[in-house]
């Protein structure tokens, strides 16, 4: 089945002596992912080197970026490339993460060239979806997530499919302290996994991982993982400390072995 892949997204937060400080703190709690456990952090790009350098003392962790740009080159100031990643060691790549899509005007449009892009350079897209509290409440979230995912997706071949990775992030649950229900976050993956097997097929969805973000932290995360159809966690705030990331780490490990 499905390994359970613990992913941290570090938005905006250490730099590189923080970084290096919080790999060396994390491989004195864990030197290896579990059984059944992938790992995943993603720091911001100024950290990226030093991430893949000292996150190799850890087996089964990978490094991944917050974003990229889907050109190959060019006059686009600011941005990096898919190649430029993939060059340094970094094996992953955030796309469409909310925060991305409220303040720098990503669309479905964008998140599909660079999921695209993503894939073509051998990285592994953690494409971002989720509804805004007004969605939820007016009951459109269905219908906001199945978009965000059918275009997010658009042209993404079958082959490439079984290789991206969902993360259903309620936009309502980021940095709130507010989690989706287990119930409320199964609903939604198994809504997810069945829109999955009509743009391909039964078994390319099962093999797609769906991860769960949102306030997900050291004291909701079993719970969490519990559902059938979440298959790991892409964490924010409680992913910053090694610790907690650890804790979480920990419960993903009894589940996957449970
Ligand atoms: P929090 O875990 O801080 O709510 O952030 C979730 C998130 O946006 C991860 O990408």
């Amino acid at each position: 089945m499905r390994n359970l892949l613990i992913a941290g997204n570090w938005k905006m937060n250490q730099n590189n002596a923080e970084t290096k400080a919080y790999f060396e703190g994390l491989s004195e709690i864990i030197s290896e992912a579990p059984a059944g456990v992938e790992l995943l952090l993603c720091p911001v790009y100024t950290s990226l080197a030093v991430a893949v350098e000292t996150a190799s003392s850890i087996t089964g962790m990978h490094i991944g970026a917050q974003n990229l740009h889907f050109e190959d080159k060019g006059a686009y100031t600011g941005e990096i490339t898919a190649s430029m990643l993939s060059e340094i060691g970094v094996s992953h790549v955030l796309i469409g993460h909310s925060e991305r899509r409220q303040y720098f005007n990503e669309t479905d449009g964008t998140v599909n060239l660079k999921t695209k892009k993503a894939l073509d350079a051998n990285l592994v897209p953690v494409v971002c979806v989720g509804e805004l509290l007004d969605e939820r409440k007016s009951d459109t979230h269905f219908s906001v997530v199945k978009k965000q995912v059918t275009e997010g997706l658009k042209d993404v071949s079958l082959s490439n499919a079984s290789k991206v990775v969902i993360a259903y992030e309620p936009v309502w649950a980021i940095g709130t302290g507010e989690t989706a229900s287990p119930d409320q976050a199964q609903e939604m993956h198994k809504f997810i996994r069945t829109e999955l097997s009509k743009l391909y097929n039964e078994e390319t969805a099962d093999k797609i991982r769906i991860l769960y973000g949102g306030s997900m932290n050291t004291g909701n995360a079993a719970e969490l993982l519990s559902c059938s159809d979440v298959d790991g966690g892409l964490i924010g705030g409680a992913s910053l400390k090694p610790e907690s990331y650890a804790e979480i780490i920990d419960a993903a490990a009894k589940q996957a072995n449970s």
